[in-house]
């Protein structure tokens, strides 16, 4: 069995997430998360918020519509360039993405060929459709927008909004003017984004429908080199991707070597740092990858993926995109209403530098990577911050007033952690379930906590118990996370 095949093995007993509207069938590429999925997505969601809203005091989160107007992508160019290219099997009628099923038979990356040079490769290598070895046909491009039609009469074409980021850039204006027009501004969206992916697939890692974490900073151009914590961050050291192998690079050689602009370093050095230290990625797991010309996204000058390397191989989950006046300059001009501002004694249009993170890649990363076997035990090894609970508290039994006990301490753990009271069969089948979810410590309230006031701490990973007061067991718990 695969890990992945595991991943979702765990995912649907334990309700970390699963396929949406299973019983009509479902979708693919649309999933549900379960309670302690949701637990999860939650915690991550807030400790992104947490760190990227705390770089600066003038960085916001706000919240947008999902539907936004047609005018909207017309403006920020997602109408004409936001395709993917799409061949159809002759045979079958199964559409399949182009330049996948292409990396597929080469294992190399055609993301940005033109469909007429897919064509000509699929020609060439004689590749075949994946599900029947039916003759493929041309490559075509297909919009991977949703469209609505909004109204009784469906007068409005709308479409469901395919990243959170155009949600900061029309209401970049009003907010400005709101937070006492200062910039840096950083305008953050945690939300879902929708795409009609042709092939959906790897479980969470290409949805239809999931969700991003993106924050748009808008700052004077003129300021493009420099940033006021940039000694902060000047010698540390970036993993980044250069030809075939890894090179450690600090801040301050990432500027002359390649040639990259200070203040966008500074925001790939943080993004680093957040997957390394907040999240707990081994550092031998991640790798930021610059795109070229032809990779990187239509709004991009400079773009970098950053990538963690799974069972299936390197995966993007986040990018560091320098998109500099692209959105504000095209809603300037469709909506005929300027966006620009008065600042520092100068009138201009802001740049943006986007840091844009996929929730849910990240999330199944992190099961993935977590996934532990120990004998017949399986083990989520997440971070403590991160675990679904932090603590589990269990009666060895229920009678003897040891429920009554458990449930005393289980309420006052609840004022500072999170804790699930768990008392449903075996106490060796409660650890495998609790191991399972990822449930950081289990606490056991036996016969002994009725004579001394003592109870069991149970490490998750080591398996290791300790006997502590029950008048030191915050305490205790709070230095063992
Ligand atoms: N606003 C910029 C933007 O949307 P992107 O590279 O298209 O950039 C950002 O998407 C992130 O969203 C990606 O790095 C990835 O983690 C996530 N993402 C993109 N498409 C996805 C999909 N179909 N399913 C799940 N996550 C996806």
């Amino acid at each position: 069995m695969s890990i992945s095949e595991k991943i979702l093995e765990l995912a649907k007993r334990r309700g970390f997430f699963y396929v949406s509207s299973e019983i009509y069938g479902g979708i693919s590429g649309i999933y549900d998360y379960g309670p302690h999925g949701t637990l999860l997505k939650r915690k991550l969601e807030n400790l992104w918020r947490k760190y990227f809203l705390s770089l600066s005091d003038n960085f916001f989160e706000i919240e947008t519509a999902n539907i936004m107007p047609e005018k909207v992508f017309e403006a920020s160019g997602h109408l004409t360039n936001f395709v993917d290219p799409v061949a159809k099997c002759k045979k079958c009628g199964t559409f399949h993405r182009a330049d996948q099923i292409i990396e597929e038979f080469l294992h190399e990356n055609f993301e940005g060929k033109t469909a007429q040079e897919l064509t000509q490769l699929i020609k060439k290598y004689n590749i075949r459709c994946p599900r029947c070895k039916g003759e493929l046909g041309e490559v075509s491009v297909l919009n991977m927008m949703f469209p609505l039609e909004v109204g009784a009469g469906k007068e409005i074409r709308a479409y469901l909004r395919p990243e959170t980021a155009q949600g900061a850039y029309v209401n970049f204006l009003r907010n400005f003017n709101i937070l006492r027009m200062k910039l840096p501004l950083g305008l953050a969206i945690i939300g879902k984004a929708f795409r009609n992916e042709i092939s959906p697939r790897q479980l969470l890692l290409r949805q239809r429908e999931f969700t991003q974490a993106e924050l748009q900073i808008f700052f004077d151009p003129r300021k493009l080199d420099e940033h006021e914590n940039w000694n902060e961050i000047a010698n540390y050291k970036l993993i980044i991707l250069s030809g075939k192998k890894l090179d450690k690079l600090t801040c301050n050689e990432a500027v002359k070597k390649l040639k990259l602009p200070k203040f966008y370093v500074y925001y790939l050095a943080k993004m680093q740092q957040f997957f390394l230290d907040e999240l707990g990625i081994s550092e031998n797991k991640l790798r930021l990858r610059q795109l070229s010309d032809e990779e990187k996204a239509f709004y991009n000058k400079i773009h970098f993926d950053f990538e963690i390397e799974l069972e299936s191989g390197w995966k993007e989950v986040a990018g560091c995109h320098y998109r500099t006046s692209h959105d504000l300059s095209g809603h300037q001009l469709v909506s005929g209403k300027s966006q620009e501002i008065f600042h520092d004694g100068k009138k201009f249009l802001p740049h943006v530098i986007e840091l844009s993170f996929g929730i849910d890649r990240i999330f199944y990363a992190l099961l993935e990577l977590n996934y532990a076997e120990d004998k017949d035990r399986i083990i989520l090894k997440l971070p403590a911050k991160l675990a679904p609970y932090t603590v589990a508290v269990f009666p060895l039994v229920n009678k003897d007033k040891l429920p009554e006990k458990a449930q005393k301490i289980y309420h006052e753990l609840k004022q500072h952690f999170d804790v699930v009271y768990d008392d449903d069969s075996s106490i060796g089948k409660r650890y495998y379930r609790q191991d399972e979810i990822g449930t950081f410590l289990s606490i056991t309230i036996d016969y002994d906590t009725l004579k001394n006031n003592t109870v069991t701490i149970r490490n998750r990973d080591t398996k290791k118990q300790i006997r502590v007061k029950i008048d030191k067991l915050v305490e205790e718990i709070k230095k063992l996370i």
